[in-house]
């Protein structure tokens, strides 16, 4: 049995072994995961892409963030269990910010929460690092931020934006982040970040030189519908191997192959012949 991943565990791997993460939504794909061997299950606001159908992840609430996690956590894994806090459930104020960090880890089981955003989100991560919760930060391209940023596109490729989050990502680990989610950005920025920053660094799309990579569920499992981005590697097609799978059903149903024998339940024939005496036959 593998020991359970806690968060001093994963501030110790700075500089190596590499640290895993993928998301997980819910029970079936915690097991998966968890019997995979990653180091860290995120339960990312990504759900509202590749769970519920919307094009950005801004539809998510604390409420849906909460469920996705307690099934999740149902599957008891040795992975460490994060949560994304979902858009404007860190904006407002501190004390709110905390009530629902705390949701997150009292009604849905986290471990840890995930907060994107760099320097102005400090007193946001401070609030919540002082109620004793672990925080994960998340720089570069921020999905929430996608009105912001004019769509999901690649950040820091000019010298000034480049500096600003080297700020942000040196400021979220000065506050005491245990480790920073780099999304987005030239791989030279993801080197640079993760050299520059105590807390480990786990990139997507962030390049190799970063302490970690994450990637999405149903991206690294083929299970999402259209294109993937540049950065993504499928290590399978499970959607085309679904649709196959599901096509031989409706066929063996229509033809009646399924149910078949093996599939069904029988009683003796004496009790067979008996129920089936006087049946009108067709
Ligand atoms: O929501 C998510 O899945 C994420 C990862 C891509 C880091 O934030």
């Amino acid at each position: 049995m593998p020991d359970k991943v806690t968060v001093p565990l994963i501030r110790e791997r700075k500089g190596g072994p590499k640290i895993t993460m993928v998301t997980a939504y819910d029970y079936p794909g915690a097991v998966i995961a968890d019997q995979a061997g990653v180091d860290i299950i995120l339960i990312g606001d990504s759900v509202a892409n590749v769970v519920h159908g919307m094009d950005d992840t801004l539809g998510m609430d604390i409420d849906t963030m909460v469920l996705h996690t307690r099934a999740v956590q149902r599957a008891n894994p040795n992975a460490l269990v994060v949560t994304d806090m979902p858009w404007l459930s860190f904006h407002i104020s501190p004390e709110e910010t905390v009530r629902n960090a705390g949701r997150l880890i009292r009604d849905g089981g986290a471990e840890a929460v995930k907060i994107e955003g760099g320097l102005k989100r400090i007193p946001m991560v401070q609030a919540i690092l002082d109620a004793e919760i672990p925080v994960m930060g998340h720089v570069g391209l921020t999905p929430q931020s996608v009105h912001a940023m004019g769509g999901f596109k690649v950040q820091g490729k000019a010298v000034e934006t480049a500096r600003s989050l080297i700020e942000d990502a040196r400021a979220l680990s000065e506050v005491g982040c245990f480790s920073i989610v780099i999304e987005g950005v030239p791989d030279v920025l993801g080197e640079i970040i993760t050299k520059e920053v105590d807390a480990p660094t786990i990139g997507i799309g962030a390049g190799p030189h970063t302490d970690g990579q994450v990637l999405v569920f149903h991206d690294v499992l083929g299970l999402g519908q259209g294109r993937y981005p540049k950065f993504v590697r499928s290590y399978a097609n499970l959607a085309e191997g679904a649709v196959e799978a599901l096509k031989r059903y409706v066929s063996d149903v229509e033809s009646g192959s399924f149910p078949g024998d093996e599939e069904s339940y029988h009683v003796t024939d004496e009790v067979a012949a008996e129920l089936l005496r006087g049946q009108k036959s067709d």
